[in-house]
C-alpha cells in the first residue's frame, strides 16, 4: 500500500473553502435576484461576476494549489460561478424583457387615435365671392383688370369728375398716405381703374375689377374702414342704359338666383351720367312680401327689393379725362361693395365676422374653391 500523498498542502485557501464559495455564491445570487434593472444588474454583475468578485478572486487561488487539489476546488469554483453566470443570463433576459415593455408602453403609439384633425384650411368667403363674381364676367368674355391701393388723387378723384371741394376728398373719408397735400391716398373706391384701364388699353373696354378699398370709417356691423368693391366698365361704339341693365339683370341672376333681376332708381355719381342706383330683387320672398303683412320678409324689410351698388353710364367728362372721343363711344360702369355681397348672399349680419379670421365662421363656408 502506498503511503498517502503527502505532496501537497492539506491546508486549503479560505477563498476556496467550500463554505466561503457557498456564501459567495449565495450572495451573488441575492443581488442578482434583487436588482431592479439592467443598470443594477450591471453593478451586481462587476461585484459578483467582475475580475475583482470573490468567486474571481477564489478562482485565481487555484492556481496555487497543488496538481492534486486543483480539480476538487476548480470543480467547486467552477460550479459557484456557473450557477453566477447563468442566474446573471436569466436575470438579464428578464430585466430586458420588462425594459422593453416598459418602453413600448411608454412609446406607444394609438393607431385608432384620428389622424385627420389637422384642418387643411379654407379660403376665405370674401375671396370665394370675389371669384365667382369675376368667373361671371369673364365667362362673358370680360378681362380682369387692377390698380394699385396707393392711389394718386388725380386718378382717384379728379379724373373721375370729382372736383377738389367734393365733400368725398375731404379728409373725413380719406386716408392721406403722408399729408394731405401728398397727392397720395388709399384709394376710396375702385373707380380709378376704370381711369387706369381706359388711359391704357383702347375700346371696346369690357372689364371688372375687384380690390380692396379704403376709408375713414369705424369698424361695426355694416362698415369697416379696408373694404372690397368690384368695379364694371364697358366703353364701345352705341352703349346705352339697355346694355347696362341686361348685364346687371345677369349678374344678380349669377349671384343670388335665377330670374333675380334689378331695377335702377335715379341718383348721381360724379363720374356717370345718367347715374343711377341700383337694387336686386329679393331673392327671398322675391316681391312677394311687398304690402303682404302675411308674407313679411326680413331680408328685405318686405321692399322686395335691396339695395346693391351705383352705376350709370360714363360721364363725358371723364371718357375726355382718359383720351376717348365721346363722339365715337360710349360706356357704362358699375360698383359695388363684396362684403355686402357677401353678407346679402350668405344672410351675414355682422360686419365683424368678415373681417376677424375666426374659423368658426369661415369654415362653414367649406373649402369652396
Ligand atoms: N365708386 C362708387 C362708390 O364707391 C360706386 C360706383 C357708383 C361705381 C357708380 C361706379 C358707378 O362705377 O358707375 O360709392
Amino acid at each position: 500500500m502506498s503511503a498517502p500523498n503527502k505532496s501537497f498542502d492539506p491546508v486549503e485557501p479560505a477563498a476556496l473553502a467550500a463554505s466561503t464559495l457557498e456564501a459567495a455564491r449565495v450572495d451573488a445570487l441575492s443581488a442578482i435576484a434583487g436588482a431592479r434593472d439592467l443598470a443594477e444588474l450591471k453593478e451586481v454583475r462587476l461585484a459578483h461576476a467582475g475580475d475583482r468578485s470573490p468567486l474571481a478572486l477564489a478562482n485565481r487561488e487555484i492556481g496555487a494549489l497543488p496538481p492534486a487539489a486543483k480539480a476538487e476546488a476548480g470543480k467547486r469554483v467552477g460550479e459557484a460561478r456557473n450557477a453566477v453566470r447563468v442566474a446573471l443570463e436569466e436575470r438579464s433576459v428578464v430585466l430586458e424583457a420588462e425594459r422593453d415593455a416598459l418602453m413600448l408602453a411608454a412609446e406607444t403609439v394609438d393607431v385608432t387615435l384620428p389622424w385627420d384633425r389637422s384642418p387643411i384650411g379654407a379660403r376665405h368667403p370674401l375671396t370665394t365671392i370675389q371669384e365667382r363674381i369675376q368667373d361671371v364676367f369673364v365667362a362673358l368674355g370680360w378681362e380682369v383688370a387692377e390698380g394699385p391701393e396707393v392711389e394718386a388723387e388725380w386718378f382717384n378723384f379728379d379724373a373721375l369728375n370729382i372736383p377738389p371741394d367734393h365733400p368725398a376728398r375731404e379728409m373725413t373719408d380719406t386716408f392721406f398716405v403722408t399729408s394731405p397735400d401728398s397727392g397720395l391716398v388709399l384709394r376710396t373706391h375702385t373707380s380709378p381703374v376704370q381711369v387706369r384701364t381706359m388711359l391704357t388699353r383702347k375700346p371696346p373696354i369690357y372689364v371688372i375689377c375687384p380690390g380692396r378699398t379704403f376709408r375713414t370709417d369705424e369698424l361695426d356691423a355694416t362698415h369697416s374702414p379696408v373694404f372690397g368693391q368690384v368695379e364694371g366698365l364697358v366703353i364701345d361704339r352705341g352703349i346705352t342704359m339697355a346694355h347696362l341693365k341686361g348685364t346687371l339683370d345677369h349678374f344678380a341672376a349669377s349671384i343670388f338666383g335665377e330670374g333675380i333681376a334689378t331695377r335702377l332708381r335715379p341718383s348721381y355719381f360724379p363720374f356717370t351720367e345718367p347715374s343711377a342706383e341700383m337694387d336686386f330683387q329679393c331673392f327671398v320672398c322675391r316681391g312677394e312680401s311687398i304690402g303682404n303683412p302675411d308674407k313679411a320678409c326680413r331680408t328685405c324689410g318686405s321692399e322686395g327689393w335691396i339695395e346693391w351698388g351705383g352705376c350709370g353710364l360714363v360721364n363725358p367728362r371723364v371718357l375726355i379725362a382718359c383720351g376717348i372721343d365721346p363722339d365715337e363711344y360710349s360706356g357704362f360702369a358699375f360698383g359695388m361693395g363684396l362684403e355686402r355681397t357677401l353678407m346679402l348672399r350668405h344672410g351675414v349680419s355682422d360686419m365683424h365676422d368678415l373681417v376677424e379670421g375666426d374659423i368658426r365662421f369661415t369654415l362653414p363656408f367649406g373649402t369652396e374653391v
